[in-house]
């Protein structure tokens, strides 16, 4: 198959010229018709096709290389979608899609009889989420109303936050790329599961549970995100998979900031002297102290937002690179520091030092 690719220059994606318009039309057209589009979101790239076609779900597990029990993400424009697609919609999913819509949270309800069972994974219940990104909204107007998304990579790979990792996964297998600005957040949505009494988080994204909390009070995180229990499974299917891993060995370093140093510089030496390739994802301030072949500066802690940014393209530079150890210093565990945590630890297979 040849993929087309719709170019959105820098800067561009909030004007609406008559030029973009006639071009999202178009990839619009695609998805009614039954083809897939990958486009930008403000998390990361998305893969999408129509989600009330069960053919369309197919054709994206297909070009993902996805397991078909991994339920995917219906993307909405407007609040009135939201009725028809679930069953209802209980007062605190209201007040929370009025605070964080557009935004990267996606919220979890029992599904309507007019999605198909190849969009959830075979579940009763659909996930919702309204993207906050100008093209992705359009696109989702244009499509039809409801656009089944997950991320736009090929499975066991980090989520795309650049188009030129969208084409490295998914040219040939796509019918159109849109092909725009790298993503604001770099990190998926924020899940929340609202069948039951209490939100519960399934998986942590910019939307962190003290904000959740703050509007619609008590919220429960599920209790496999930051361990590897191996006897539960998680409650969003996806979360059981190894994403985000990379090639090497990753390892997350934690202790105070010269036994980090001490150790990492430490293991560094022996990898070399047995001529391995080494990496380490640093903040800002330590980050000129480390002896290794690739140093990714991840800003300061008190500002995970630049690290979450950045961190897949990291994960995919140190592939490209061909390094075999990496060590990554730890951001704390509050606010988006959970996300980040949350996908650094898949990556390292939750493989941490204390020193
Ligand atoms: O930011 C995002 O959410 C991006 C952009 C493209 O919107 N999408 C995304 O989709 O990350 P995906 O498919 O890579 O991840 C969706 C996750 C999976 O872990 C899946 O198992 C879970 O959501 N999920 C979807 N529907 C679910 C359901 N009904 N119940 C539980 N988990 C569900
Ligand atoms: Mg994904």
């Amino acid at each position: 198959m040849e993929t087309e690719i719709i170019k959105i220059e820098a800067g561009q994606a909030d004007r609406q010229t008559a030029e973009t318009a006639k071009r999202l039309q178009y990839a619009g057209k695609v998805i009614r018709q039954g083809g897939l589009v990958a486009f930008p979101t403000e998390t990361v790239y998305g893969l999408g096709g129509d989600a009330l076609n069960p053919q369309s779900a197919k054709k994206i597990y297909a070009a993902k290389g996805r397991p078909s029990d991994n339920p995917l993400i219906v993307h909405i424009a407007e609040m009135a979608a939201l009725d028809k697609i679930v069953e209802n919609v209980p007062e605190y999913a209201k007040r929370l899609a009025a605070a964080f819509w557009p935004g990267p949270l996606t919220i979890i309800l029992k599904k309507s009889d007019i999605v198909p069972k190849q969009t959830t994974g075979g579940l009763e219940t659909v996930a919702v989420r309204m993207p906050n990104h100008p093209l992705a909204l359009e696109l989702i107007r244009e499509a039809g109303g409801y656009i089944a998304a997950p991320s736009a990579n090929l499975s066991g790979k980090p989520s795309p936050t650049a188009a030129k990792y969208v084409m490295q996964d998914m040219l040939g297998r796509i019918d159109v790329i849109i092909a725009a600005d790298g993503t604001a957040i770099g990190l998926e949505s924020t899940i929340v599961d609202l069948t039951g009494k209490v939100p519960i988080i399934l998986r942590p994204g910019y939307i962190t549970q003290e904000m959740i909390a703050s509007v619609v009070g008590e919220t429960n995180m599920d209790s496999t995100i930051f361990h590897n229990q191996s006897n539960k499974a998680p409650k969003a299917p996806g979360m059981k998979y190894r994403h985000y891993a990379p090639k090497g060995q990753l390892v997350i370093v934690e202790g105070t900031p010269d036994h980090v140093i001490n150790y990492i510089n430490s293991q560094i030496q022996q990898h070399h002297q047995k001529g391995e390739k080494t990496g380490v994802i640093a903040t800002e301030k330590w980050a000129a102290h480390y002896n290794a072949d690739s140093i990714k500066n991840a800003g300061s802690k008190e500002e995970p937002q630049t690290a979450a940014r950045k961190l897949y393209t990291f994960l995919r530079e140190f592939d490209d690179e061909n390094i075999e150890y990496m060590y990554a210093e730890s951001f704390g565990d509050t606010g988006l520091g959970q996300a980040l945590m949350n996908r650094l630890l898949k990556a390292a297979g939750h493989k941490v030092v204390k020193v």
